[in-house]
C-alpha cells in the first residue's frame, strides 16, 4: 500500500474529504491533533476498529479513545452523562482531556477491548475536528505509532512507523503539546489514569478533589490489575536505552556528566536530554536542551521528539527528571517509562 501525506498546514481542510471517504469506507487514516497523531478509524465498525490494532501491533486488551466533534455526541457513547462531565466539558472541551463513563450499547467492545466503559475526548486541532465533522462519525484513534515507540509529534514521525501500512497521514506540523490527553476516569470517584496538559490542579478547581492512578511514576506491582490497560505495556521506548536523573539541577547535571563520561569510555554513544537552565554544564557534549524547567509544557512539547530523533543515534540517553507537579506530571510519567523506569536521585 502507497501511503499519501496532505499537509494541512495552509489549508486546514486539506484532504479531510479524501481522509473522510476512507474512514467511512473502513480504512485507516493518521490525523494531526493538538495532543500527538492519531491513527483513525470508524469508531462504530469494529472490522474497521481491528485494522487500527493490526496497523500498530497493538496488543488487543489496550482500549481506545473515541473523538468526536461536538459535545452532544457523547450522549450517543456513554450510558448517560454524568453531572460533573457536563462541567468538565464546559471547561475543557474541546481540548486535551479524555473522560471516561459507561458505554452506551452501540459501542462496540472493539474499541473498548471489552471494558463496559469508553473514553471519549473532543480535540481541538481545526483538521481534526474537520475529519470527524466529515466522516460522520466518531474516530476511533490511538497514537499513531507502533506500539512501544514514542508516540508521534509530526507526520514524518507517523511516516517512520506506518509507511507503506495505511492510504492517507494528514500532516499538520508539529503538535502543540507533544504528550497525549489526560485520561480522567469518571467512573466511582474521579481519577486520574494518564496525566497530560490538563493537570490535577485545573481539574480539582473544577470539580473538587481528584485521584491519581498510583501507577502514574511507578512500575505496575506484579498483581496489580492496571486501572488502565495501556499502563501495564512497554511504552514510548526510543532505540536508545534512557536512563533519568532527578534532583536539584547542578547536582543533577555534575551526575549526568559523570556517567556520561564512564559510558564514553566503554565505547557508548551518549546524548544528554538537559533543560535550559543546566546547558552550560554540558559544553562540548552530546546535549540537546528539553526546554524551560520553570515551564515544564516546554519539556512535554520536546520530549517525543528528541526521544525519537536523538535516540536513533545514540546508544544511551541520560536525561534531566524534574519535579512531577502541574505539567511536570506528565513530562515524568512519559519519561520514567521511556526508560523502563531506569532512574536515580541526587
Ligand atoms: O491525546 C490522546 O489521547 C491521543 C490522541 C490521538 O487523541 N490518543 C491516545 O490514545 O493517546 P492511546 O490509545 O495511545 O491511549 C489511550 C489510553 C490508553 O492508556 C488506554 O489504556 C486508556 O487510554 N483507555 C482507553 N479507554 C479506556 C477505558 N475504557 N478504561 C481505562 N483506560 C482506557
Ligand atoms: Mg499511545
Amino acid at each position: 500500500m502507497k501511503t499519501e501525506v496532505i499537509s494541512t498546514v495552509r489549508r486546514e481542510d486539506a484532504g479531510t474529504q479524501l481522509g473522510a471517504e476512507l474512514i467511512r469506507e473502513g480504512g485507516l487514516v493518521a490525523f494531526p491533533t493538538e495532543t500527538v497523531y492519531g491513527l483513525g478509524a470508524n469508531g462504530m465498525d469494529g472490522e474497521a476498529v481491528n485494522r487500527i490494532f493490526e496497523a500498530k501491533g497493538r496488543p488487543n486488551d489496550n482500549p481506545l479513545i473515541l473523538h468526536i466533534a461536538k459535545k452532544s455526541d457523547v450522549k450517543l457513547l456513554w450510558a448517560h452523562v454524568p453531572k460533573l462531565a457536563n462541567v468538565l466539558m464546559d471547561t475543557f472541551w474541546p481540548g486535551p482531556l479524555t473522560m471516561i463513563f459507561n458505554k452506551a450499547d452501540e459501542v462496540p467492545y472493539e474499541v473498548t477491548a471489552g471494558l463496559e466503559t469508553v473514553a471519549v475526548r473532543m480535540p481541538s486541532d481545526k483538521t481534526a475536528r474537520m475529519l470527524i465533522q466529515k466522516a460522520g462519525v466518531p474516530i476511533a484513534a490511538p497514537s499513531a505509532n507502533r506500539s512501544g515507540r514514542p508516540s508521534p509529534t509530526t507526520a514524518e514521525h507517523v511516516l517512520a512507523d506506518m509507511d507503506g501500512r495505511i492510504p492517507l497521514i494528514l500532516d499538520g506540523g508539529p503538535c502543540k503539546y507533544g504528550v497525549e490527553s489526560t485520561v480522567l476516569s469518571l467512573v466511582g470517584e474521579p481519577t486520574i489514569l494518564r496525566p497530560g496538559a490538563v493537570t490535577r490542579e485545573m481539574l480539582e478547581a473544577v470539580i473538587g478533589p481528584v485521584k491519581l492512578a498510583p501507577s502514574i511514576l511507578n512500575p505496575l506491582g506484579e498483581r496489580e490489575v492496571a486501572a488502565s490497560p495501556g499502563m501495564k505495556y512497554k511504552h514510548y521506548a526510543p532505540d536508545a536505552e534512557v536512563h533519568v536523573v532527578e534532583g536539584e539541577p547542578k547536582l543533577a547535571a555534575k551526575r549526568i556528566r559523570t556517567l556520561c563520561y564512564a559510558y564514553e569510555s566503554e565505547g557508548k554513544r551518549v546524548a544528554i536530554l538537559g533543560t535550559e537552565q543546566t546547558m552550560p554544564s554540558y559544553r562540548n557534549l552530546n546535549a540537546y536542551s528539553l526546554g524551560d524547567r520553570d515551564e515544564p509544557e516546554t519539556l512535554c512539547a520536546n520530549l517525543f521528539r528528541l526521544l525519537r530523533d536523538v535516540g536513533s543515534e545514540v546508544d544511551v540517553i541520560l536525561a534531566e527528571g524534574v519535579d512531577p507537579k502541574d505539567t511536570g506530571l506528565a513530562f515524568m510519567n512519559r519519561l520514567l517509562r521511556a526508560a523502563g523506569f531506569s532512574h536515580e536521585s541526587v
